[in-house]
This record gives C-alpha cells, structure tokens and sequence, in this order.
C-alpha cells in the first residue's frame, strides 16, 4: 500500500500489515499547515511530545502536558485526510498504573480523532500496553532511546550496545506479546535493528536505527532546518527553512527601515477597482 494510492486513512492494522512490504513513511506535526504539507506523502503522522522542544522552547519532553498534546492533536488532524495520526502520551501520563494509562489514552483519543497512542517503554511497559490493546486502544511501543527517560539514561546516548543488547531485544518481544501493532526504534545500532526487525512480527519504525527498519520517521523541524539548536547525527536536512526564513524577515526588516516596502501595488486607492 502507498499513501499516494490510497483513498482514506489507514488503521493501525493496516500499518501492521505493511511489515516486510512497503516502506512506512512517517514525519511528526504539531500544526495544521504542516499536517497539510505531509498528509499526502506519510502513512501515518506523529503527534510527537517532541512538541515541547522544537515548538514550546522547554529543555526537554518532560514538562510536556495533556492539555498541549490535546490542543496539537487537534490542529494537526484538521490538515490529515489520508495519514493516519497517532499522538504521543506525555511523560506523567501513563507510567503510574494501566488504568491511569487507559483513562489519558481513551481521553487523547476521543478529544484529538488520534488512532492510536505512542508511549515510551519496552519489558516495563508491557502490562500496560497489553491493558490498553485489550480495551480498543491501538499502541506503538517506543524503545531505545526513550527521551522522557533522558535523566535515568545519563542523556541521550545510542543505546542497545554491547551487552545491552539482550535488553533491548527483550523490550522488543515484550511489547510484541503485549499486543503493540508497531514500535519505533530510536538511537541504535543498526544491526541491532537489523536483528529487532528480523525477529519480531511487528513493524519497527527506525530514527536513528539505520536503514533495516520497516519504516522512517524524523522530526518535522529537524529534517526541513527548522529547528537549529542542534542537530542529531542521524537527521538529514532536507531543506534550511529556519535560515530561509530568518534571511526573509531581514527583508523584510531593511524594506521597512529603508521604505520600499510596501510598494504602491501593495496599497488602495481612493476609487474601487471595477
Ligand atoms: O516525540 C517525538 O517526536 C518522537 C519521535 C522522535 C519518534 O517520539
């Protein structure tokens, strides 16, 4: 299935469905214009808490809220017709118990149109997705580098090397046997990912776990310039669209100083055009 084929909005069985086939294509949105811009070249569309540092300026994901994945969710599903969304829970919103889990998931889902949640966690997490799974909420599992737990990680560091590897692997079954239709693979080794993907029947949607993985997905703001604070090793910048658009304003800035602009076509006259 390509997303250029299709007619309506895929479900998360339909993502499932593309392991081994196709390609799954993904980006992160937190806005309409960009859902818009992406909605006819993605699979599915991220939601990402990301949100909190390439949009809202915080340090990291943790201060990210309900409320600010709420108000995202909905704007960026204003400009989806063809990708499926899916929107990530919040650090703080389901670590607690599976029925705290459920109670953000149903609500995430019902006040956003989101398909399906994203949360963080593999072996620890697998109670909860297995809860979640069984009660109509369709999970991607996110494992490897897990950014809300960047403090008991030591930052964000490649994980999975070495003998860490097992783990990984492990987190990987267990949230395959609890029921996660896919799972995002974020800063690995690329055999590792290699092995992962081999092994488990779901699909794994890679960032930084090299070229094995069943699909891609980057943050939107990293891969067209927008976000410039840094830049990780495995994001590519398809275009400079922070530099681009600070070059513009400067325009704009000396036209105005310097009154070219605006320019008589940009004004009215007296009479009304006929
Ligand atoms: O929040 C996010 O944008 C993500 C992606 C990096 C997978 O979790």
């Amino acid at each position: 299935m390509s997303a250029t084929a299709r007619k309506s909005a895929p479900l998360p069985d339909d993502i499932r469905a593309m392991k081994g086939a196709t390609p799954i294509v993904s980006l992160t949105a937190y806005t309409t214009p960009m859902a818009r811009m992406m909605d006819a070249h993605c699979d599915f569309v991220l939601v990402g808490d990301s949100l909190g540092m390439v949009l809202h300026g915080l340090p990291s994901t943790l201060g990210v809220t309900m409320e600010m994945m709420i108000l995202h969710g909905r704007a960026v599903s204003r400009g989806l017709s063809r990708a499926m969304m899916v929107v990530d829970m919040p650090f703080g919103s389901y670590e607690e118990s599976p029925a705290q889990a459920f109670r953000n998931a149903a609500r995430l889902m019902a006040e956003t149109g989101a398909a399906a949640v994203k949360l963080e966690g593999g072996q620890h997490m697998e109670e909860t997705i297995a809860f979640l799974a069984a009660r109509g909420v369709p999970v991607m599992a996110h494992i490897g580098l897990t950014p809300q737990s960047v403090n008991t990680l030591g930052g964000y560091k490649v994980q999975g090397r070495g003998a860490a590897a097992e783990r990984l692997l492990e987190d990987a079954r267990a949230v395959t046997r609890a029921g996660a239709f896919s799972v995002v693979l974020e800063k690995l080794p690329s055999g590792l990912a290699e092995r992962i993907t081999a092994e488990i029947a779901i699909p794994t949607i890679g960032i930084g776990a090299g070229a094995s993985c069943d699909g891609q997905i980057l943050v939107v703001d990293d891969m067209l310039g927008l976000f410039t604070a840094f830049k990780p090793k495995f994001v590519k910048r398809y275009a400079t669209l922070g530099a681009d658009g600070e070059a513009a304003i400067a325009a704009f800035a000396a036209e105005v100083r310097d009154r070219s602009f605006p320019a008589p076509e940009h004004g009215f006259t007296e009479e009304a055009p006929r």
